[in-house]
Order: structure tokens, then sequence, then C-alpha cells
């Protein structure tokens, strides 16, 4: 029955399946049995999702007509300037900006690589990447090219980016870049200054030649990336951007606010160019009444209660970082161990992944599973949530992971 050009379209959802797969082990031996490391949510030490107690609080309490009510579909106003002072904080860099409330970060996705990839033209990504992105492009027929994120000795293969990206614009006229820092999903890794001067500086080039770019920039999780105003320093170098190259910062309320079901999110645009920006605008407006019409209007309310008050911005700010706190604490425990028992990394910097590279991921992932270690394949390696992974559950991981990793060599 499907329209032709949809036949055959499958989504290869491996994080719901192993994650199901968990879960029946958790109901058969135990829940302290079995380590789930597939969940990309925050989980306290009772190894429950978590929910920010002032989020919680605050979202409990708001009228029914903040749920019932219909919003505008570029999102409540007020929304729209909250997310750009969250977005920015104090490195706000002096550019055209506009906000579109989006159905969370994939929606934000979405609305980038729909308006400014070319039909059957390629979208820049790294090797190491959240598979969704492909999904996302494939869906509105672009395609993904992937450049090697990491040198030999992890840092930000800068020389592979620019390759890419001169490569790529030799036969095309623009490009879309997707670029997902700090705290990378899956690794935990994060571009330097330094490496976001490489960046800008590649993409200036390309602009001046005349050719047009939109770099799209993932902060899915930078509320739990480190100090916000140093994790955020990176956004100065945007203000000597082109006409001809667009920023887009895709934002998100399911991790920073632990509202990943509420659907909530935003793209925030910057240019030089007002003509660009106006043109942002009504893009955003036109795909987002088209796809979801209008998103959830009590998280909007939410993050602008909570933005508009210092108090609570500072009590939010304390919460995340205690969740922080817990992550890098796990993370420093099993990279300790990592390191003691020789199981190879990706350096990690924050986040809420660790990352195992590896040459056979599906086939060490599916043996964990006989030692009820539940972890996800991905490209290049093995993706562990130390995000929701209880510390009690962490010593001896690490050991058990490189012992099953390296059974066939
Ligand atoms: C890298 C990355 N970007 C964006 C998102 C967007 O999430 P959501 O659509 O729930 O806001 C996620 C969620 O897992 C992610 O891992």
């Amino acid at each position: 029955m499907a329209a032709a050009d949809r036949e055959g379209k499958k989504l290869q959802d491996v994080v719901f399946s192993i994650g199901m797969a968990a879960q029946q082990a958790a109901a058969q031996y135990g829940a302290d049995r079995v380590v789930n490391a597939t969940v990309g949510c925050y989980a306290g030490e009772d190894g429950k999702i978590a929910c920010l107690p002032l989020v919680e609080k605050l979202y409990r309490a708001l009228p029914i007509r903040d749920f019932v009510a219909y919003a505008p579909p570029l999102g409540l106003d007020s929304y729209g300037r909250a997310v750009q002072e969250e977005v920015f904080a104090d490195r706000r860099p002096d550019l055209y900006c506009e906000t579109v409330a989006t159905a969370g970060g994939t929606g934000a996705l979405h609305i980038a690589v729909a308006n400014y990839a070319e039909r059957g033209e390629r979208v820049l990504v790294a090797d190491w990447r959240w598979a969704v992105y492909d999904s996302v492009c494939e869906e509105v027929g672009r395609k993904v090219r992937t450049f090697t994120l990491l040198r030999e000795d992890g840092t930000f293969h800068q020389e592979a980016f620019a390759e890419a990206v001169h490569e790529l614009l030799q036969t095309q006229d623009s490009l879309v870049i997707i670029l997902n820092t700090p705290a990378h999903n899956p690794t935990g890794f994060a571009l330097t200054y330094d490496d976001w001067r490489a960046v800008m500086d590649v993409c200036g080039e390309e602009e001046k030649k005349g050719k047009r770019l939109s770099l799209v920039v993932d902060i899915a999780y930078i509320a739990y990336s480190g100090e916000p105003h140093e994790v955020r320093r990176f956004m100065e170098l945007f203000k000597g951007a082109g006409e001809h190259l667009l920023i887009m910062i895709a934002f998100s309320m399911s991790k920073g606010y632990t509202l990943y079901g509420q659907r909530t999110g935003a793209l925030v645009g910057l240019s030089s160019s007002r003509a660009v920006i106006d043109e942002f605008r009504e893009l955003g407006k036109y795909s987002a009444r088209t796809a979801w019409s209008n998103v959830n209007r009590a998280a909007m309310t939410l993050l602008t209660n909570i933005r508009r008050d210092k108090t609570l911005t500072a009590e939010l700010e304390a919460e995340r970082r205690a969740f922080f706190d817990t992550i890098m604490r796990r993370a420093a425990m099993f990279t300790k161990e990592a390191r003691a028992t020789g199981l190879p990394m990706i350096p990690y910097t924050a986040g809420f992944f660790i990352s195992l590279p590896h040459a056979a991921p599906m086939q060490v992932c599916r043996r964990l599973q006989a030692r009820r270690i539940f972890a996800l394949p991905v490209h290049g390696g093995i993706r562990l949530g130390i995000c929701s992974i209880p510390e009690r559950q962490l010593p001896g991981l690490a050991a058990a992971i490189q012992a099953t990793a390296t059974e066939d060599r």
C-alpha cells in the first residue's frame, strides 16, 4: 500500500530492542543482577529514571489550561527569549537571532535538515554519532557523509573535518554540518576552543568562496557538560560569521529539564543578515505548523517561569550540578577500572555516555548479554549509558567488558 518512495522504510531502533531485553532480564533475575547500560536518561542511585525536583514541583503546579491550550507554531514569545538566554547565557554573539519551538531536539534537527540541505545532497556528520541523524536525513531525502571525529590521540580531527567540508563543496553549492558538542553522544567528547576556531575558519573560507553553509550545533547535553560559562565559550566565535554562514543551535528540554517525553525543544538561528534570519523564522514556522502544529505549552511555560526568576534559575542549576557530579563520579570510577584492566576507551570529558572502541561491537554486546550486561553497539564501538548505571554496579564492569571484548582475539 505504501507510496513508492516510502516502501521498505524500517527504523532500526537498537536502543529500544536491547533495552527491552534488559528489562526482561531484570524481571527474570532481579534488577540488581542486571546492568542496563542502554538507557539515555539520567537515573539516580536507585536505578530509576529521575526528574529534577524543581521541575517536578513547578510542572505539577501549573494550571490545567497550560496543558490543554494550543500555542503558536513558533512557540510562546517568552519561551523564545528564555531559550536564547539559556542557550547563550553570557556568551551571546552580536548577531540577528530567532527561535522556533520544536518537538524536542529531534524536531530542531528535522527543521534544520529539511530547510537547509538540498534534496539528494549530503549532510556532514561525525563517524561517532547519534544514529538518528542518519534517519532524520533519509526521511527527507538527504544522505549523510561522515568524517573521522578523532585523531589517534583522541583529539578532534581538524584535518579530516576540513577535508570533508572542502570535498563536499566541490560538488555541492551548500552544506549542512551537524556537530554534537559538548558532552557528545556517544563518546562524552567535546571540541576545544581551538577546535572551534578551526571549524569556523574552514566554514568561513568556503563562505568567502560563495558557498552557503549551515552549521547545526546539537547541544542536547550541555546542561551536564561542566561550568556553564566555560562550556559556552565557543559561542563567541560565531560573531565573525559571514552572511552565508547560518548557525543553528538545536536545543532540547529532554535532558536539561528531565522532560524527555514532553517533547519540547527549539532551533535557534543566528546570522549576520537580517534577511537570512527573517527567512529562517518563516521556514521554521511553516515546518512546525505542518509537522506538529505547535509544541507542549506547559513545558514552554515551565522553562519561561524558571528563567525569569533568578532564584529558581539558581535552584535549577544547583540540582543539575548534583546530577552532573553523580555522572562524573560514575564515569571516574569506570575510567579508573578501564585503565587498570587495559580496556580502551574514547577520551571522556562529560556527558551521558562513554564509548569503547571495538571492531565487532554487535558481537561483543551479544556476548555481554550472557553476563547480564546490556550495552549498545554503535558505529565504531560500544556505548555505555553511564548516566543511568548506579555506582554499586560499577565495580567489575570494565573488567567484565574487557574479558568479553578480548575473548576471541
Ligand atoms: C545527540 C542527541 N541530540 C539530540 C537529541 C534529542 O533529543 P530529544 O528529541 O528528546 O530532545 C538526543 C536524544 O537522545 C541526542 O542524543
